[in-house]
């Protein structure tokens, strides 16, 4: 059987042997979160344009090309949001989050949306999961959303990560280091690619990111922001890597590091991992003091990240087993049907996962289908309101007590 659709280019369907995976990453995420203190925020999946516009910034890839923006009826433009940062601080400004107990830690899962070229790792429906702590310039803010994103990868077992961790400095002394980065670019800008070059004034810092060889041999010899820090920046720099360092995470500073959004100040980290291809990120963020700013705020610092969960996934490169079932209720007479319905019900009401015969099959048939399910035990329901207790591994059956049957089923399943 085929249908004439299939899903979209860049998305796919999540089919429930994938399903049981992502519940795995997101109930861990869920824990790991809720241990820390970080609440769920859930955002609408569409956005003002501008929003994005404003706060991810027009010179950055994503708002240049990637947004899927459309008209609603009423001709305003609207776009699937493609990160949850923006939006997040646009629902801290609405509600008037600020009057709370600063900072205020949030949590958040779900689908986002980027209109780039699908490969391994990367798609135009994605999801995310992401924290955001808002109304702190602490250090030890900056530590601990980085130890929140180690300690999840270190759950879930994701091998061969490493953590990278640079600094952009606030935005006064970044203004005149970005002065020196444009005059290098310039000074040789034959050899830079043309998308390099037609952003020299626009966005410089991408230069970093360039896959050509041209432009990688100019950026080899480029000045980086980490060396050119002011006092402020460099000293908050410090404390966030001794804190790093107290509690066991280990990192590299890369002063060649630079991400895909414009509103990054200080601190900025990505963890990678080297099973997985050119899309080697699993998640990453940084400290975006501005950002609230950009939005109609007052100034209000704040700092988090984003990890893929795809890229978890591919990384972990495991499909998870399901779980099975602990009964099965086989049927060897249509009387008893009726029987089967409720005897399930008490059942899942005392918390054992049970599945009856839905399909009207022989008994030769259900005992098949309780095996292809994974069923520990299968009862069989007598005419004459007997019954048998199967154990599917072992293959032996006995009888089973009417009274007994939640019971004895319930100490089998355990
Ligand atoms: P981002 O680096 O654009 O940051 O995305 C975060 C993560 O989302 C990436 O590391 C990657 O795992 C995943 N991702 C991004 N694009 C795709 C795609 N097309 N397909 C599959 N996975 C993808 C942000 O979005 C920021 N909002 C993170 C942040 C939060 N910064 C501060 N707070």
């Amino acid at each position: 059987m085929a249908s004439n659709y299939q899903a979209p280019r860049g998305t796919f369907d999540v089919l429930p042997e994938e399903a049981r995976g992502r519940a795995r990453v997101e109930h861990a995420a869920a824990a790991i979160f809720a241990r820390a203190g970080y609440e769920r925020i859930a955002t609408p999946a569409f956005e003002d344009t501008e929003l994005f516009e404003r706060g991810v910034g027009r010179s950055t890839d994503i708002v240049r090309k990637e947004m899927f923006t459309f008209e609603d009826k009423a001709g305003r433009s609207i776009t699937l949001r493609p990160e949850g940062t923006a939006p997040i601080c646009r629902a801290y400004l609405q509600h008037g989050m600020h009057k709370l107990a600063q900072p205020v830690k949030l949590c958040y899962a779900g689908p986002f949306f980027r209109h780039e070229r699908p490969q391994a790792g990367r798609y135009r429906q994605f999801h995310q999961i992401g924290v955001e702590a808002i109304g702190t310039d602490s250090p030890l803010a900056d530590a601990e959303a980085i130890m929140l994103l180690h300690d999840l990868i270190a759950e879930l077992g994701v091998p061969g990560v490493e953590l990278r961790l640079g600094s952009l400095g606030s935005p006064g002394p970044r203004r005149a280091y970005l002065e020196d980065l444009k005059a290098h670019l310039r000074a040789r800008e034959d050899e830079l690619s043309k998308d390099v070059r037609e952003r020299i004034d626009l966005n410089p810092l991408r230069a970093f990111d360039a896959d050509d060889e041209g432009t990688q041999a100019v950026m080899a010899g480029a000045p980086t922001i980490v060396e050119r820090l002011a006092d402020e920046d460099a000293e908050h720099f410090a404390d966030v890597r001794s804190l790093l360092e107290a509690t066991g995470i280990a990192y590299t500073i890369d002063p060649t590091l630079v991400r895909g959004l414009d509103y990054y100040t200080r601190t900025i980290f990505s963890f990678v991992c080297d099973e997985l291809g050119a899309q080697s990120e699993i998640g990453g963020g940084g400290r975006y003091d501005g950002l609230i700013e950009q939005l109609g705020g007052s100034p209000t610092p704040a700092v988090g990240w984003a990890a893929g969960i795809e890229r978890i996934l591919l990384a972990l490169g495991e499909v998870e087993e399901a779980a099975g079932r602990d009964a099965f209720l086989a049927v060897v007479d249509e009387s008893q049907r009726q029987r089967a319905m409720t005897l399930a019900a008490e059942l899942r009401h005392a918390g054992i996962s049970t599945e009856v015969d839905l399909g009207g099959r022989g008994l030769k048939g259900q005992l098949k289908h309780a095996d292809r399910i994974g069923a520990r035990r299968v009862l069989i329901l007598e005419a004459d309101g007997g019954a048998q207790l199967r154990d599917m591994r072992s293959g032996e059956q006995r009888p089973i007590e009417a009274g007994r049957l939640i019971d004895e089923i319930g100490e089998a399943g355990s």
